[in-house]
């Protein structure tokens, strides 16, 4: 039977990535075999991208050169990680994928969710994500948590208020129209009980998950 692909997703700062490890943690306990990864990024070709995509110092990097270097690398990384680790049966805990895509360049950058989706198909060969859960944050929020931590921006972090709310606003959407696939959580609670939220969550499509039979008709891989 194919694995599971969980993806986290939500503005910078939400806190996906603690609830990622901690859901991973929880996982394994319960005897699952889990790849974590994390985008942009995962083999050595996409981080050598990720490398270019988040350094400050390219400030003249186009808003298409950047929706297709993320495309770049998520082809890289759908390729050679997420969609072998998914046939040996793995499941695959993925800190964004092309749902930031949309996001971020289609609605953050105004590129239009259209092109991104069709992008993003190209990228991944029409892989979706089995549960995507976004840690939805006020920006407000996000930016009070970032003068509490000893952080440094990166060129996407770096961006003005308005860019995030228009980020978040895209995830918002995406759960409007794919209610069964992307659950928003909210974000604003202690690192336990939003975990709590998670669980609850992913214990619920495991209950829904298809049974054997059905997946090996139904994959997408
Ligand atoms: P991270 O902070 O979650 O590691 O993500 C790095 C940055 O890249 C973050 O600001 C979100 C951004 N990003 C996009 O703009 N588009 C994408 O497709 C992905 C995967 C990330």
């Amino acid at each position: 039977m194919p694995g599971s692909f969980i993806t986290f997703e939500g503005i910078d700062l939400c806190g996906k990535s603690t609830q990622a490890k901690k859901l991973i943690a929880h996982l394994r306990e319960r005897g699952i075999d889990v790849v974590f990864s994390r985008e942009p990024g995962g083999p050595p070709i996409s981080e050598k991208i990720r490398e270019i995509l988040l350094n400050p110092k390219n400030r003249a990097m186009t808003s298409m050169t950047e929706l297709l270097l993320y495309e770049a690398s998520r082809a890289q990384h759908t390729e050679e990680l997420i969609r072998p680790a998914l046939q040996a049966g793995k499941w695959v805990i993925c800190d964004r994928y092309g749902d930031a895509s949309f996001a971020y360049q289609g609605c953050g950058r105004n590129l239009g969710g259209e092109l991104v989706q069709r992008l993003n198909h190209l990228a991944t060969g029409g892989l979706v994500p089995d549960l995507t859960i976004v840690i939805d944050l006020a920006p407000e929020e996000a930016a009070r948590r970032s003068i509490n931590m000893d952080w440094k921006a990166d060129r996407l972090e770096g961006e003005r208020a308005d860019f995030h709310r228009r980020v978040r606003k895209g995830y918002l959407q995406l759960a409007r129209e794919e209610p069964k696939r992307v659950k928003i959580i909210d974000g604003r609670g202690t690192v336990e009980q939003v975990q709590e939220q998670v669980r609850a969550v992913v214990d619920q499509y495991i209950q829904r998950r298809p049974s054997a039979a059905e997946s090996g008709k139904a994959s997408r891989r």
